[in-house]
């Protein structure tokens, strides 16, 4: 049982170097199998949920090890096109393998990537798609079979999934021809995704607009990559120094991806001067509220921020209107938030913030990635001591998140608490840890974000 304990009140000063992007190198990893090969991968941050991956790509008959900033992937030799339920129902993620091992072996067993506490997350969209295209896909409530190749020709997206928009350019690769795919999500690492494919030789255009042409093809070269920079963790960062009063410097960042989360923060009154490889950012002290923000698909305001932006709003001046335009159950840190004085009030998909003078600290449990992120930020604002628990969620998505706050000035340490029988009944009350080990069921018990 390991938690954050954080003495919050210090406005965090400095800079940080912002880590390469889980969002890309999830999909980046899966994409290490449509062409076999010795592919080098750069800047893949160092979380549990890249872990999960090479552990999948492991099991499928790929060699993966990190070597310092690189993780070597020698797809050669593949020894199984399924993905092993107990791995698989860990990271949702493991969605992505759908389409490389359709794209390598011309078959992809799955198991459902589980439910999970932001939202009922369905894979019909996938499943659509590669029907669409003219693959076979048979599922049940367990499994999800998928077989043959691709045809080529057209699909229309029915929602610009980020997942599916990925899955479906490596299914389309091993097509004979030309793939359109419309109404695809434009997200920045969509881009990184493509620039990984054409790097091994495979004809993929369009990315990070709606329409993506996909050739196929069965690509050229090993691949040598650099991840793009994570702009969630930036975004993290930059609420960090805003909602403590703070100010810094990223580096490693372009700001131009970051343009709506930028706005909102000067609309709290934020100074912010944002470069080609930089962000500076100069808190005001106390925030005012951005009056209404609504999370969408990029280039809106991304969703995996919408749980540190209402920590922000918990302290900023004013009335906030926070509508989730993504997931449907993203609200989970409210309550944690309220323990902390924090005066929210939720209806469906909808949240009102009231803000208040100040939070406390409390003991908190960071039900999913970004929720626990949002909770960490509470923790630097509150007065006195923040206990986050849970926080195995969190270092799925962030590499030392401590470590790059206390670089900041910020009093946060990790720290382990051996597991009794007690500890381990209470975390699994209040949802913390799964007490679900191994029963087979491919509903996931983490959330997967
Ligand atoms: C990705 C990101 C995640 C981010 C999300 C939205 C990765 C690894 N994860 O997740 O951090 O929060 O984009 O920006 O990149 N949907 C369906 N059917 C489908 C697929 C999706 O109904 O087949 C719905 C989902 O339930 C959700 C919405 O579409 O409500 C967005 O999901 P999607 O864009 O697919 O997100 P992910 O790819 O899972």
């Amino acid at each position: 049982m390991e938690s954050y304990h954080i003495r919050g009140g210090t406005p965090l000063h400095g800079e940080y170097q912002v880590k390469g992007a889980k969002n890309a190198a999830l999909p980046i990893l899966a994409a290490a199998l449509c062409r076999g090969g010795i592919h080098e991968i750069y800047g893949c941050p160092e979380i549990g949920d890249a872990s999960v991956m090479m552990n999948i790509l492991r099991a499928l008959g790929a060699d993966c090890r990190r070597e310092g900033n690189c993780l070597v992937v020698d797809s050669r030799q593949l020894t199984s096109a399924a993905v092993p339920h107990s791995l698989m129902s860990m990271l949702r993620s493991s969605v992505f393998l759908m389409g490389s091992l359709l794209m390598r072996t011309g078959e992809a067993v799955i198991c459902r990537p589980g439910g999970c506490n932001i939202g009922s997350r369905p894979i019909d969209i996938h499943i659509d798609g590669l029907r669409h295209l003219g693959y076979t896909v048979t599922e049940d409530a367990e499994k999800v079979v998928c077989s043959g190749r691709c045809r080529g020709g057209k699909y229309v997206l029915p929602y610009p999934s980020v997942g599916a928009t990925e899955n479906l350019m490596m299914a389309a690769l091993s097509g004979e021809g030309l793939t359109v795919l419309e109404n695809c999500a434009m997200e920045p690492e969509i881009m990184d995704l493509q620039g990984f494919l054409r790097n091994c030789g495979f004809h993929v255009y369009g990315a990070g607009t709606g329409t993506i042409a996909v050739l196929g093809g069965k690509g050229t070269s090993d691949a040598m990559y650099f991840i793009m920079e994570d702009r969630i963790e930036a975004a993290t960062y930059l609420m960090a120094l805003a909602g403590t009063g703070g100010e810094g410097m990223l580096t490693g960042v372009r700001g131009g991806l970051l343009g709506s989360v930028l706005q909102v923060l000067e609309n709290m009154g934020c100074r912010i001067r944002s470069f080609q490889d930089r962000i500076e950012l100069v808190s005001s002290g106390r925030l005012r509220s951005p009056g209404t923000v609504s999370t969408a698909p990029y280039p809106g305001f991304p969703t995996d921020c919408q749980p540190q932006l209402m920590t922000l709003a918990a302290c900023a001046a004013g009335e906030t209107q926070i509508c989730e335009g993504v997931f449907e159950n993203r609200f989970t840190h409210k309550k944690e938030l309220m323990k902390m004085g924090a005066n929210i009030e939720t209806c469906g998909k909808n949240a009102i913030i009231k803000g208040v003078d100040g939070l406390q600290g409390a003991e908190v449990c960071a039900r999913d990635l970004r929720g626990g992120a949002a909770l960490v930020l509470a923790g630097l604002m509150a007065e006195k001591e923040t206990v986050v628990t849970g926080i195995q969620h969190i270092e799925r998505g962030y590499e030392e998140l401590e470590k790059g706050l206390r670089q900041l000035g910020g009093n946060i340490e990790k720290k382990s608490e051996r597991k009794t029988e007690k500890t381990e009944e209470s975390a699994a009350e209040a949802g913390c840890i799964s007490t679900d080990h191994g029963s087979g069921s491919c509903v996931s018990v983490l959330p997967h974000v």
